[in-house]
């Protein structure tokens, strides 16, 4: 592989200048006043901010974290709270195993770490639903520890910069074996996040502006001519697709029926309308027969979602169900309340498809 013309203190020193310039001011850092004064931002909304950002874009994060902190504005208060108000906060934010795992290390570190987060890698990387990119994400940013953390931004990076041929998950070891050479002692956490944030905003996946990047005369993808090109994708297997149906009961005052799917499994303990099991065969069963009631169901649409292992085509239908009482081990839940159930995002667009009045929230006005 051919050598980029910068040493590994000039790569570290451009991208912390460039951060002190032009970093995000995200919620979870610490002001430019504090971080002078040596200030480290909090481990709670350190880890916090890291397992949500797992999961999607600094944007669509925001107003999630605003919402946690707000309610849980320390690790004790999260690990008191119900499991459910968790779940329910999280919701929309997907994988929901991640919330579970959230709440569980909180108690963790509220009970057996006396409030503290540890501040080693080995240390933090013991606790629940703490990976190896998290670990080393809080221990740098958090605690100052020289972590090499490397996420899909930083991967972008660094297979830019170095022009790795290699297509990604295949060249993983050899771009986080680049990046521990280059991390500096004195600003591990400055730099993660510097290199999470060019990625974000300069070494983006598509059109990259490296007029702007503070690389960009020792990048070797740029001086390929087609620094788009890398990494280099690796042909992408066919998810299999599962068939199934969910079952939308409305009562007389709006009131939907729902039910917990089961405390293990794809969307553990989390709210949906009754379904019928989703499977891969084309016969699956999307119709009327696997509802959890006789009733006049009609088809309301369907709704298309991909999970990580899956395509679900979910049929949706829908029934008037006039003052019935809820079946054992479902119950009704009002327009008032729809909102604060931890309803998974597939599920709030089958309810949204078969009564969208009882998911607007506008609904609930009376005037
Ligand atoms: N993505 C994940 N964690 C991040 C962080 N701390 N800064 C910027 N982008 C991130």
């Amino acid at each position: 592989m051919p050598r980029v013309p910068l040493n590994d203190t000039s790569v570290a020193a451009r991208l912390l200048a460039w951060y002190d310039r032009h970093h995000r001011e995200l919620p979870w850092r610490t002001g430019p006043a504090e971080a002078a004064r040596g200030v480290r931002p909090d481990p709670y909304r350190v880890w916090l901010s890291e397992i949500m950002l797992q999961q999607t874009t600094v944007a669509a994060v925001k107003p999630y974290f605003a919402k946690f902190v707000d309610r849980w504005p320390d690790v004790a208060a999260l690990a008191a709270a119900e499991t459910d108000a968790v779940m329910g906060a999280w919701a929309g934010l997907g994988y929901y195993s991640r919330a579970r795992n959230l709440k569980a290390c909180a108690v963790a570190v509220a009970g057996t770490h006396g409030g503290r987060f540890p501040d080693t890698v080995a240390g933090l990387r013991a606790l629940p639903g703490i990976g190896d990119y998290t670990a080393g994400a809080i221990a740098a940013i958090a605690f100052g520890r020289p972590a090499a953390v490397v996420d899909g931004n930083v991967e972008r990076v660094i297979a830019r910069l170095h022009a790795i041929e290699t297509p990604l998950p295949a060249a993983k070891a050899e771009i986080r074996a680049i990046v521990e050479t280059l991390v500096p002692a004195d600003r591990p956490g400055d730099f993660a996040q510097a290199t999470m944030d060019l990625g974000a905003t300069i070494c983006t996946p598509r059109r990259p502006a490296c007029i702007a990047c503070p690389l960009n005369d020792g990048c070797l993808a740029l001086k390929a001519g087609d620094p788009e090109r890398f990494p280099p994708k690796a042909p992408k297997a066919e998810k299999p697709l599962r068939r199934g149906a969910a079952f939308v009961a409305v009562r007389d005052d709006g009131a939907i029926l729902l039910r917990k799917r089961p405390k293990t499994g794809l969307l553990a303990g989390m709210a949906e309308p009754p379904t019928s099991a989703w499977t891969a065969r084309a016969d699956g069963a999307t119709t009327a027969d696997a509802a959890p009631f006789p009733a006049d169901w009609r088809l309301a649409g369907k709704v298309a979602h991909v999970f990580t292992h899956f395509e679900l085509d979910l049929t949706v239908l829908v029934a008037d169900a006039g003052k019935r009482p809820a079946p054992s081990g479902t119950w009704w839940s009002l327009p008032d309340d729809i909102h604060d159930e931890a309803l998974p995002t597939v599920m709030k667009k089958a309810i949204e498809v078969a009564a969208p009045r009882a998911t607007r929230r506008d609904a609930r006005r009376k005037d």
